[in-house]
């Protein structure tokens, strides 16, 4: 039997980070994972370049159902901590817009950094190591995996969401989760792209890859970024973001020209250029292509039209489909392509000091598996950051 003081499942951004701070305490550390590398998940982010944190992280770019629960280890830990590792490690970074800080180089930088800090603090990490059963005894957990048993004091749980099957993800936390009784909430699929009804992908056919700067709205929640056509519907910052709001059934609102009233500004036009055609106006905030197609779906009888000659009624139909398109998603790509999993254990069931099970002594869960999301653009690392150091002090 191996003993260690503590065995983190998971050797994502969450589980390096509490191995790294429980093995600089003292304690002796293993970190075991099934896939055959560490942080996976890291390595695809952000498009190979990772973005790692934001420079505007706080509580409230984050979802859950106790809002609260986040806040303590937010503050023990926050970006600006994260930032002065990547900086210690000499890591090139930059902003590449509202505050969300990318690799300059590649993802890869910051799976080394997490990987030399944990050598140095002695930390073992073993891949390919399938977990076949977990058992609480007195002294601590008995874990039977593919690589022999283990015993530990500490079982921390980092295994993370639903999100990308193909990289290792599974519900191993939500299993563990309820083989101690502990009470999960419903999981969804979010920072995802919508499908769209045949209908509607047949009318937006060849727009894949056309994007548009617009402000989209869901349930009380608006954001502004762009949104982007695709084969199957539409993706884009902003229709990630407010995934994370949207329930099954739910129209989004989305507003194509967020800068302006459409109304008075297409009166505007029809004095100064009374000749100009809608389509040939639209395209000078939207594409080109973008503007002619959402002219052939909406506005076919008046497109042939000058301005001149179209009524003040129109020009506000116009306006208003353009700024409060509404449009009812059929679903979303799923945990296929999802970045975050929504839901997954009740942060009741846990200490936002310590990340420790209140109702099973010596078993933590940090990261993605509690139900804790963050909105796109460096929140959700931040969260396996600050999540893995406040769970790392106690265990
Ligand atoms: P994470 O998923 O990182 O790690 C879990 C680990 O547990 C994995 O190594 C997995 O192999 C292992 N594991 C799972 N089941 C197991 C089992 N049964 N046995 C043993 N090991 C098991 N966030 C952000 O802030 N900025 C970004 O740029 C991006 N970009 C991004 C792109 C894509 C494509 C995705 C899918 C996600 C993102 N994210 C992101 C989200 C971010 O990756 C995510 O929130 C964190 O990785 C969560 O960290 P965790 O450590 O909790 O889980």
């Amino acid at each position: 039997m191996q003993k260690k003081d503590v065995i983190i499942i998971g050797a994502g951004a969450a589980g390096l980070m509490c191995g790294i701070t429980a093995g600089q305490r003292g304690r002796s550390v293993a970190i075991l994972d099934h896939a055959n590398k560490v942080g996976k998940k890291i390595l695809m982010s952000g498009g190979g370049r990772c973005n790692f944190t934001n420079y505007y992280a706080e509580p409230t770019n984050f979802l859950s159902h106790n809002q609260h629960f986040c806040k303590s280890a937010l503050s023990r830990y926050t970006q600006w901590d994260f930032i002065a590792l990547v900086e210690k490690h000499g890591i090139p970074y930059h902003e590449k817009k509202l505050g969300q800080l990318f690799c300059d180089n590649k993802a890869k930088d910051i799976v080394n950094m997490l990987l030399d800090e944990c050598a140095q603090a002695g930390v073992e990490v073993r891949t390919e190591c399938s977990i076949l059963q977990v058992d609480k005894v007195d002294d601590g957990f008995i874990i039977q995996t593919s690589q022999g048993k283990w015993h530990c004091q500490s079982l921390v749980i980092a295994t993370g969401g639903l999100s990308i099957p193909t990289m290792g993800a599974t519900g191993f936390g939500y299993d563990i989760a309820k083989q101690f009784g502990l009470k999960l909430f419903p999981t969804y699929a979010a920072l995802v792209p919508f499908t769209l009804t045949p209908k509607l992908l047949e009318q937006f056919d060849g727009l894949s890859g056309t994007s548009a700067d617009a402000l989209v709205s869901c349930n009380g929640q608006s954001f502004r970024e762009n949104i982007l056509f695709t084969h199957r519907g539409l993706s884009g910052p902003s229709i990630l973001q407010i995934s994370s709001y949207w329930q099954p059934g739910d129209a989004i609102s989305i507003n194509l020209f967020p800068d302006v009233d459409l109304y008075e500004h297409l009166k505007q036009l029809q004095q100064e250029r009374p000749k100009a055609h809608i389509n040939t106006v639209l395209a000078e905030q939207l594409t080109k292509k973008l503007a002619d197609r959402l002219c052939e779906i909406w506005f076919a009888d008046y497109v042939q039209k000058p301005l001149a000659e179209l009524s003040n009624e129109i020009l506000q139909v116009i306006a208003e489909q353009l700024q409060s398109w509404q449009l009812k998603p059929t679903g979303t790509e799923g945990y296929r392509t999802a970045e975050v999993t929504m839901g997954g254990l009740d942060t009741d069931e846990v200490s936002s000091k310590t990340f420790e099970a209140k109702k099973v002594t010596g078993l933590y869960f940090i990261g993605e598996v509690l139900d804790v999301t963050g909105h796109l653009g460096g929140f959700n690392f931040q969260w396996a950051w600050a999540s893995g150091y406040a769970a790392g002090q106690y265990v």
